[in-house]
């Protein structure tokens, strides 16, 4: 009974040139053309975003950047801002991806301005936040899911909170084929939406959509989506191919 629209996006993470983006979003929006009832969201790296964001101008398709800096301007070498990304056309930014929370030190406090100053630049962040297989396996998931998100989202008001989407995205399924269950997922997204309950209220809590990612396919997406507290899927590897992308999308 669940009224939010299901999102389902393409982290391209480091892949495609320019020249490849193209032709891909050229097949992949044939194959999607008309389709409803379901939010579709490519995140190109930054060399391809104003390139995809002018292709997709006036169509359905939402473009997201990878990541962004929290401040609009300044010294920061090699680092892409909220203004320079609305500037392309560019609407969603992923924040807090485990790639580069692991590899390029993103921290809580970084990712709580982030979110912040995407929020005030209009941007709609897709927060990723998820457990490693160790934390798991000691039992440590929620509380680290409680951590991140208590800490990312602490400068959101519930005004803001439906505002932004939430991948659950447990680190040991990304990349590895190993998918979690349904079960699993469920029960992780269904505690992300007690926890966001707890922090903003019920009403803005209920309003929030909570992907699942980590070796989405176009075979089990729709046991994915089946579950009550998964609203869509982030998609890594699966998502390169505009053809098996395009099946994820027509899960229904
Ligand atoms: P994967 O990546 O689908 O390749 O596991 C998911 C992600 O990192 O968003």
């Amino acid at each position: 009974m669940s009224k939010r629209i299901p999102v389902i996006a393409g982290n391209w993470k480091m892949n495609k040139t320019s020249t490849e983006a193209k032709q891909y979003v050229s097949e992949l929006s044939g194959m999607v053309a008309g389709k409803q009832g379901v939010e579709i969201v490519l995140c190109p790296p930054a060399t391809s975003l104003a390139a995809v964001s002018e292709m997709l101008g006036g169509s359905d398709i939402i473009v997201a950047a990878q990541n962004m800096h929290f401040e609009n301007s300044g010294a920061y070498t090699g680092e892409i801002s909220p203004a320079m990304l609305k500037d392309i056309g560019v609407t969603d930014v992923i924040l807090g991806h485990s790639e580069r929370r692991q590899y390029f030190c993103e921290r809580d406090e970084d990712l709580e301005k982030k979110a912040v100053a995407a929020i005030e630049a209009g941007l709609r962040p897709i927060l990723c936040v998820g457990e490693t297989d160790a934390e798991r396996e000691a039992g440590e998931t929620e509380e680290k899911l409680r951590r991140q998100i208590s800490t990312d989202l602490s400068g959101i008001t519930a005004e803001q909170l439906p505002g932004i989407i939430i991948a659950y995205e447990p680190i040991w399924a990304i990349g590895t084929g190993k998918t979690a269950t349904p079960q699993i997922a469920q029960e992780a997204c269904s505690f992300i939406r007690g926890l966001l309950a707890e922090l903003f209220g019920e009403e803005a809590a209920a309003a929030v959509r909570i992907l699942y990612g980590g070796s989405v396919k176009p075979g089990n997406i729709g046991e994915l989506m089946a579950e009550q507290d998964i609203d869509g899927a982030l998609v890594g590897g699966a998502c390169l191919s505009a053809a098996d992308f395009a099946q994820i999308v027509d899960f229904q």
